[in-house]
């Protein structure tokens, strides 16, 4: 590669304000169909023209009407609170810390390598799993376990697409993520407050659940790197730190696999995760939640079972004892 790809920090003024979003996007759904080539502001506009060249850039990705703004009584968090108030421990602890230095993080040359319990293990280029089903851009709330929250427009496809490429075995019951480590590039991986890599897991059923975005953007961008780039998980229904970021390695299992929180803090932080509001944080309470964006007096709103996601994903709990298994 005689260039390498890497997300410059997004200068405020190249971060679309909403409301020039929102329109943008009415005028995406009415052009629907040829909205590809159109030229409009993108990936192209702030990386090098062959980085930009490598991975196609995301105009034109159509939103599914059925997790689209409309249906969450919410504003949509603007793109400059979603990409600089952020938790990506590598790059420190501090919510702007990963603006300040995740533009170190080299993210071209990119390879997933998918394994363990597979018949068909693989190692994918970046090219090959943007390409692997169709992308589409789903408005999902994200809900961190700190008791804050945002509205995110995220661009991705289902994660079960690239599972069913693999062929999980009769075996297979869980799936772990693991997230990259560049020490020299992520000054966080000296602090031991996790072991890492960082590591993330669901059940099997929960990975193959249509909810569950391999995620490659948002706000109609390919991710910038402090949300995760060039390719995370986004698991709505469950706090944030289940959404692994910056994955290269995707490994299916029979036996439930360690993962990076709860072998911390075990009592703190439970393998499963659901967004529940009756079950408190043994530090703070889950009830409510602070929208992020919101004036600094603004009071703060009830958290939903499941995130707002209870319909599609309760009965995937059925006969569990949520309080037990939190
Ligand atoms: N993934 C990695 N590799 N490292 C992290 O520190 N933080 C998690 C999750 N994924 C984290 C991670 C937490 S706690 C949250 S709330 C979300 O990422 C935040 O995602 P965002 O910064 O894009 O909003």
């Amino acid at each position: 590669m005689s260039s390498r790809l890497r997300y410059p920090r997004i200068p405020a003024s190249q971060i679309t304000p909403e409301s020039v979003w929102q329109s943008r996007r009415q005028w995406m759904q009415q052009m629907a169909g040829i909205a590809a080539g159109t030229g409009l502001t993108g990936l192209g506009a702030v990386l090098p023209q062959t980085a930009a060249a490598a991975l196609p850039a995301m105009d034109g990705i159509q939103p599914n009407p059925q997790y689209s703004a409309a249906k969450i009584d919410r504003k949509l968090t603007t793109e400059k609170d979603i990409t600089s108030y952020n938790n990506f421990y590598e790059f420190g602890t501090g919510k702007s810390d990963p603006l300040d230095y995740a533009g170190k993080m080299r993210i071209e040359p990119w390879q997933v390598q998918v394994s363990g319990e597979v018949e068909k293990p693989r190692t994918f280029d970046l090219d090959e799993l943007v390409k692997l089903a169709p992308q589409e851009e789903r408005v999902y709330r994200l809900r961190c376990v700190e008791a804050w929250s945002m509205v995110i427009p995220w661009v991705g496809y289902p994660l079960s697409a690239l599972l069913k490429q693999v062929q999980p075995t009769s075996k297979a019951k869980y799936v772990q993520f693991v997230t990259d480590t560049q020490p020299e590039a992520m000054p966080g991986l000296n602090d031991r407050i996790i072991p890492w890599p960082y590591r993330e897991a669901l059940r099997m059923d929960e990975a193959m659940h249509p909810l569950t975005l391999l995620t490659f953007g948002l706000y109609g961008k390919r991710l910038p790197n402090q949300n995760g780039a060039p390719l995370r998980i986004i698991v709505p229904w469950k706090y944030g730190f289940k959404s692994g970021k910056s994955l290269v390695r995707i490994v299916l299992s029979e036996s439930r696999p360690e993962t990076s929180w709860v072998a911390i803090a075990p009592s703190e932080y439970g393998f499963y995760a659901n967004v529940n509001p009756d079950v408190p944080h043994p530090r703070w309470s889950q009830s409510h939640e602070r929208v992020i964006g919101g004036g600094f007096f603004d009071p703060k709103v009830p958290t939903l079972k499941f995130n707002g996601y209870a319909e599609q994903v309760a009965s995937l709990y059925s006969g569990m004892d949520l309080r037990a298994n939190y």
